[in-house]
Formats: C-alpha cells, sequence, structure tokens
C-alpha cells in the first residue's frame, strides 16, 4: 500500500546540507518534510569534517546555532605546515586581516540542526529511505520513499531538495548531468583518540612515508590522519602501528606525540567530483549530492551548507515571492564556489601527498611549493584566504 503525503519542499538527506535547508526553510515559514535513510544516532555519530570556515560560523549563529559551537568550539588562527623536519606556522589572521576557522565537529552541528528541528516540530523522518524522484519537470514532483516497516509512501511536493550525499538517488535522475571525475590514488585513515592534542593548531605534515594530519576535536579528544594506499586494510593498522607511524610522520625534533586509546577509526576514499548542472526542473542538489573533494582543504562541509544556504534564498524567491530567478542561477552561483574549493583542494592534497610512484623531480617540485608557501607572504596568503573562505566572504 502507498500512502499520500504533502510538503513543500521534500528534502532527501538529513546530513549537514538537509538539515540546515530544512531549519533555514522554516525561518521563512515554509514547510519541508526531510528523508534521512538511517537512524539518529547513526547520523549523529558519523565521524566527518571538524573544521568551519568563517562563513560558516557566522552562519551558524545568524541561525540561531552557535550557542555550543561559541561555548565549546576552538578558534584557530592558523595552522601548521610541516617538510623536511621542520615545522611552520601560517598565521591567518595576520595574513587575511582578522581570519579564523573554528574546530567544531559536523557531529555537533547535525546535533544542534536534528534538535532545532524536532524542537520545532519541523518534519524530519529517520529511517525513510527515498527510492526514486518522479515528475520533476512538472510544479508537483513527487518522491517515493519506504520507512522501516517497509511500507511504502508518496511525498508530494513543490520543489525536491537532493541532500542525499555521494551515493543519493537525486544526482542520477539529472538527464543533463555532466559530470568531471578525478581519483586520488591515495586514501586517509583516520582515527578518533581520548588523548589531549599534542598541539595547539592543525599540523598539516608532508613526509617521505606520505602524508599525516594532526586534528582535534576538543583539549581531551584527537583526530588524526594517516595517507595510505586506496585499497589498504584497517586490520593490518593495529594501534601501535598507527601511533608509531603518526609519530614518525608528524616528529620534529623536541616534540612528542601523545598516545591514548582509539575510539573510532576508517578509511576514506579521495576524489574530485563535480556533477552539473546542480538543478533540473523541480529538483536542485546541494552539498555531496553534487560535488566531492578531497578532504585535505577542509572544505567539504563548508561547500555543503553553504549550497544549502543559497537554495533556501533561492526557494524564497520562488515559493513566496513567485520569482524564479534565482532558482535559474542556483547552479552556477554553487559552482563558482564549488570550482576554487575544487582547486584549492587538490592543490594541497597535491602538494602534501606522495605520489604513489614518486621520483626525484616529483618531491623536489613539492618541497619547492613548500618552502615557497612557508616563506613568501604572497603564497601564505593564498593558502591562508582559501583555507578560511575566500569564497564564502566575496561571492
Ligand atoms: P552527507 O553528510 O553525506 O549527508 C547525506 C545524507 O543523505 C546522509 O545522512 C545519508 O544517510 C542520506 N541519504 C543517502 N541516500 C539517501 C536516500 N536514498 N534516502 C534518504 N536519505 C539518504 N569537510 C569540511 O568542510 N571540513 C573537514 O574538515 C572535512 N573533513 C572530512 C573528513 C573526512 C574523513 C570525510 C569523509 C569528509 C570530510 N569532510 C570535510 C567532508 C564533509 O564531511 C561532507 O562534505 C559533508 O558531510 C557533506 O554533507 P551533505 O549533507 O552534503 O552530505
Ligand atoms: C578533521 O578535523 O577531521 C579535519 C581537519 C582538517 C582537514 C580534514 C579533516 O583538512
Amino acid at each position: 500500500m502507498t500512502v499520500p503525503d504533502r510538503t513543500q519542499v521534500g528534502i532527501i538527506g538529513g546530513g549537514p546540507a538537509g538539515l540546515l535547508l530544512s531549519h533555514l526553510l522554516a525561518r521563512d515559514g515554509i514547510d519541508s518534510v526531510v528523508l534521512e535513510s538511517r537512524d539518529r544516532a547513526y547520523v549523529e555519530a558519523r565521524q566527518r569534517a571538524g573544521v568551519i570556515e568563517v562563513g560558516t560560523a557566522e552562519l551558524l549563529r545568524d541561525v540561531g546555532l552557535g550557542t555550543r559551537m561559541d561555548r565549546d568550539g576552538l578558534v584557530h588562527g592558523g595552522i601548521y605546515v610541516q617538510f623536511a623536519g621542520e615545522r611552520h606556522h601560517l598565521d591567518f589572521v595576520d595574513l587575511t586581516d582578522g581570519g579564523t576557522v573554528t574546530v567544531w565537529a559536523q557531529t555537533e552541528i547535525v546535533k544542534d540542526l536534528v534538535a532545532a528541528r524536532l524542537a520545532d516540530g519541523g518534519g524530519l523522518k529517520f529511517e525513510a529511505e527515498a527510492v526514486a524522484v518522479e515528475d520533476l519537470t512538472t510544479d508537483r514532483p513527487v518522491v517515493r520513499y519506504r520507512d522501516a516497516a517497509g511500507t511504502e509512501h508518496e511525498l508530494r511536493c513543490d520543489v525536491i531538495a537532493g541532500c542525499d550525499g555521494f551515493h543519493g538517488v537525486c544526482r542520477p535522475a539529472i538527464p543533463s548531468l555532466a559530470v568531471v571525475d578525478h581519483a586520488y590514488p591515495y586514501a586517509w585513515l583516520g582515527i578518533l583518540a581520548d588523548v589531549a592534542p599534542s598541539t595547539d593548531e592543525l599540523i598539516y605534515a608532508h613526509h617521505t612515508r606520505g602524508f599525516a594530519l594532526h586534528s582535534l576535536r576538543s583539549p581531551e579528544v584527537s583526530r588524526l590522519y594517516l595517507q595510505v594506499a586506496p585499497d589498504e586494510n584497517l586490520d593490518d593498522w593495529p594501534d601501535d602501528r598507527i601511533w608509531s607511524e603518526l609519530a614518525t610522520r608528524l616528529g620534529v625534533a623536541g616534540w612528542t606525540l601523545h598516545t591514548g586509546p582509539i575510539r573510532d577509526r576508517g578509511i576514506t576514499p579521495m576524489r574530485s567530483f563535480v556533477g552539473a548542472p546542480m538543478r533540473h526542473g523541480r529538483l536542485f542538489l546541494a552539498g555531496d549530492a553534487a560535488h566531492i573533494v578531497p578532504p585535505t582543504g577542509a572544505k567539504g562541509l563548508n561547500l555543503a551548507m553553504a549550497d544549502a544556504a543559497v537554495l533556501a534564498d533561492a526557494l524564497r524567491a520562488l515559493l513566496v515571492d513567485r520569482d524564479g530567478r534565482l532558482a535559474e542561477s542556483y547552479s552556477d552561483r554553487c559552482l563558482r564556489r564549488v570550482w576554487r574549493a575544487t582547486h584549492f583542494s587538490w592543490w594541497m592534497t597535491s602538494m602534501l601527498h606522495r605520489p604513489m610512484q614518486a621520483d626525484a623531480f616529483d618531491e623536489a617540485l613539492q618541497l619547492s611549493q613548500l618552502r615557497y608557501v612557508t616563506s613568501s607572504r604572497a603564497a601564505a596568503t593564498s593558502l591562508a584566504e582559501n583555507y578560511v573562505g575566500f569564497t564564502m566572504r566575496t561571492a
């Protein structure tokens, strides 16, 4: 049996993009239903991003979701870039006239968004899996979804927002979609550990054995990553091996990496992917559903939230003011920011990772680039303004 239902905006995916969009629409009096295939506990615990741009932090504050972030988030005024056994500090505040980033985990943003939607009585359905989107070129598109009991539902909408991540059902429903896809020959092994960070700001380390990153979540919890092969087996990485490899790649004279119990671990492949246009009729894509960047530039979450903000404006104009101009320009406006982040993320990745068959030429070029970035104010400023969020502040 199919159970019919109706809302103004049917949002597929309860990640940061879908939840934020629903929250923004509610502030404009627009009704939405978020369909999320996983359960609440899973969505709130999924370890992902940890660093947000200054504009993303401002956005969260503007929409009433900044209280916990301002209390518990860690504002960082720079990063360390390390190579050839030297650790250099890039001072973003100085280089970008006050720019900062905030260490504030995606899990916390998602928890706040879920709590806000539920407190507002917003439509948020967990364990509801979209199986098809239909009638996209009419003004009454339909989402078909299945609940946990296996019952099929039909959600009739004015608009569908495809916020269903990289493996969702929405992107394949755009017939004119053109895809740019680039796979990298490495992956990241990430851990979350119950140990105080051994650094005050993030360390991005180039090493002959491969890239390593020391990030953090709080004064008590560290987040660290190692470059590994895409087909690496997690079982081959017992705790001792992980810590010893991190200590080697992150090591500089006079500095010690503190170790502790590993609470969560996983391997993430890396790719750059852009699908365009991000709209077909009454279906709009946002976030990872449309584009993926490798995590080295810390951009994916920021792009997802920026898309949601641009889409909320376009949908308000379309559904409340009956003005379709922002909906028309939605894809182009988002893609400008996406391509800047795509280039920056590729550049950071290429500069810091060890190619699979590295030759002396590759390595010398990387080291020259790293030395340039850490000694030229112009080069350092370029890295800094992209990292703190160039497009967010100017688009
Ligand atoms: P997602 O978070 O993927 O959410 C999509 C949701 O849709 C999911 O909850 C999924 O369950 C649901 N869904 C899928 N299919 C269906 C369906 N058919 N029906 C219903 N629901 C469905 N970004 C940064 O900005 N900074 C960082 O520091 C950073 N670090 C990262 C580190 C790692 C290891 C990884 C993996 C990513 C990192 N990112 C980072 C990227 C960031 O996490 C993503 O870009 C972000 O999660 C995108 O949000 P989203 O809402 O678009 O998609
Ligand atoms: C993280 O804290 O998870 C993180 C930080 C910076 C990155 C990627 C991931 O570039």
